[in-house]
């Protein structure tokens, strides 16, 4: 694989790190010590927070924002304008009217599991898990962990139903029993968690 390419007028810290064949397009921001795989694609205007860690095949939409210490897994899709948020309770100045500064709030970092997709304009609320493959719906506010391979839409954001690792909606076959209508897949419902492809 190549080395990365970086736009001119994309501002990269020395200390990241990024893998062959990850590309960064203009007035993407990369922070400190932020690690990036091999072989993503960062559009323009995202912004990756400092040590952010970010696996391969990873892709982040044009203005998606990704805040520190969040944990994106190979094969990860944020779609442009979505925002991995890392406070509960922001707020910019303490009781005595200071500003705060990194490290007088916990930060929590949103974690995106492998192969997942996180729609244009979602936001994920900071600490919340995004399970293996699921698929967050355009628009969607997640406040609370979302299923492996969980379709989740709206705000609050709620399972509407359950996409496989094609990122398709599934069909429900028999009772328990779903299948991918592309590639044929089959995965099985129980307890409110799917697992699969059998
Ligand atoms: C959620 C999504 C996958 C559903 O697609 P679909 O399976 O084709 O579903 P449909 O369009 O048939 O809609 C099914 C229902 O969900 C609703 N719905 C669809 N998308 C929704 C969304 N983003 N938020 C809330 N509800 C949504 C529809 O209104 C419909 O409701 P109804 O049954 O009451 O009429 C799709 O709409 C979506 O948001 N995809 C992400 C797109 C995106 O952000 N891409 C990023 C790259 S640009």
């Amino acid at each position: 694989m190549t080395e990365p390419r970086i736009a001119p007028t994309a501002d990269v810290d020395p200390s990241a790190q990024l893998g062959a064949g990850t590309t960064v397009w203009h007035l993407a921001q990369i922070r400190e010590k932020a690690v990036l795989g091999e072989g993503c694609i960062l559009g323009r205007g995202a912004y990756v927070g400092p040590g952010v860690r970010i696996g391969d095949r990873v892709k982040l939409q044009n203005y998606a924002l990704v805040y520190e210490p969040a944990v994106l897994e190979d094969g990860v899709f944020v779609g442009p304008a979505a925002v991995l948020t890392n406070d509960v309770y922001p707020r910019s100045t303490d009781v005595d009217g200071e500003l705060k500064r990194d490290g007088d709030w916990p930060a929590e970092g949103v974690i995106v599991r492998r192969g997942a997709s996180v729609g244009a304009r979602a936001v994920i609320v900071a600490g919340r898990t995004v399970g293996r493959h699921a698929l967050v719906a355009a628009g969607a506010v997640v406040t609370k962990d979302v299923p492996d391979f969980a379709l989740v839409a709206g705000t609050p954001a709620r399972r509407i139903g359950w996409v496989g690792r094609a990122g398709v909606t599934l069909h429900e076959q028999s009772p328990g029993r779903w299948r991918c209508p592309d590639t044929g897949e089959l995965y099985d419902e129980r307890d409110g968690h799917l697992s699969g492809p059998l």
